[in-house]
């Protein structure tokens, strides 16, 4: 198969479905993107990259950093996060707090916004700074010293934070949060708002399609860990949608609002697309329609 060619028709056919959904406007940050563009790239696991559309144009990570710090989370401290958040899939919109008072103040899962709050709380214990970590861990995998926190993104959803202050007061009413809710959400925005392009993204989480080996060589996760990430990707990466997108795509996912999505092929490669406007669950129209498109012209899916 000639991956650069599939790449580039995948990118051409989804073009009509660019202004499908809405630009995410909560995040008033967020609100100016334009709606006509769309990234892709595939980092396979030998180091090739095949790319087209904008796949070199950075926009904001938003939820896809909760893959990288529940991944740091579990290597320095294999899984007792899994005593403060549950690993199952949520049913409902990943900024809801409606399950979070009937489950004691433990979140359904690391992916929605309650659970991501738990997931960065530990990793500032673990390293005194998380998204400062998350950073290091996007350059180091990448190769791209320059990722970095789109300031004026994290200031406007700091802003704008009033729900993620709610929930994050909520978790700590139920002891579920180590350190103060303000350090707590300085970190989760900071690191909702690191910028990242589909081609860093995609070789960023080339160590889920590894097996947990990371770009230098070494092992960041164990398998069994890789592999565990993977399965709560595919039950919670997209939210209340993730059913249909296990349907569709067929591989472990997470989507952000800046309208990022990554997909792993276990053993294979790791996808990465950007199209800002979103479908009503918050993950891109566009980015979806093209996963499908992927492991429909490639028969990559893990199932
Ligand atoms: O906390 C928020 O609402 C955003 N920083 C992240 C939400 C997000 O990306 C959900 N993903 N589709």
């Amino acid at each position: 198969m000639d991956m650069q060619s599939t790449v580039e028709e995948i990118v051409a056919t989804v073009r009509p479905l660019l202004r499908r959904g809405d630009v995410a406007s909560y995040i008033p940050g967020l609100a100016n993107v334009s709606p006509d563009k769309f990234g892709m790239c595939v980092a396979m696991s030998d180091g090739e990259v095949f790319g087209a559309g904008d796949w070199h144009t950075q926009f904001s990570i938003q939820s896809i950093s909760k893959v990288f710090s529940l991944a740091l989370v579990m290597s320095y401290d294999y899984d007792s996060i899994w005593r403060r958040v549950s690993r199952e899939p949520s049913g409902s919109a990943f900024n809801s707090m409606v399950q979070l008072e009937a489950d004691q103040g433990i979140p359904r899962n690391p992916f929605i916004n309650a659970g991501a709050l738990v997931v960065t709380d530990r990793l500032l214990t673990l390293t005194g700074d998380a998204a400062h970590s998350i950073r290091g861990l996007l350059r180091s995998e990448s190769g791209n010293p320059s990722v970095d926190v789109d300031r004026a993104v994290a200031a406007s959803e700091a802003q704008h934070g009033h729900r993620n202050a709610a929930m994050a007061h909520f978790l700590a009413s139920y002891g579920n949060l180590e350190n103060p809710v303000e350090l707590v959400m300085e970190n989760y925005f900071d690191q909702c708002a690191l910028e990242i392009s589909t081609e860093d993204l995609a070789k960023a989480s080339l160590f889920l399609a590894r097996h947990g080996v990371s770009a230098g060589g070494t092992p960041f996760l164990s398998p069994n860990q890789s592999k565990r990430i993977n399965a709560v990707m595919l039950t919670c990466g997209t939210y209340d949608a993730a059913g249909e997108f296990a349907y569709r795509v067929g591989l472990p996912g997470k989507s952000g609002v800046g309208g990022g999505i990554i997909a792993v092929v276990p053993g294979r490669c790791s996808v990465a697309v950007w199209g800002p406007s979103l479908g009503p669950n918050g993950n891109s129209v566009a980015g979806i329609a093209a996963l499908d498109e992927f492991t429909t012209r490639t028969g990559w899916s893990i199932f």
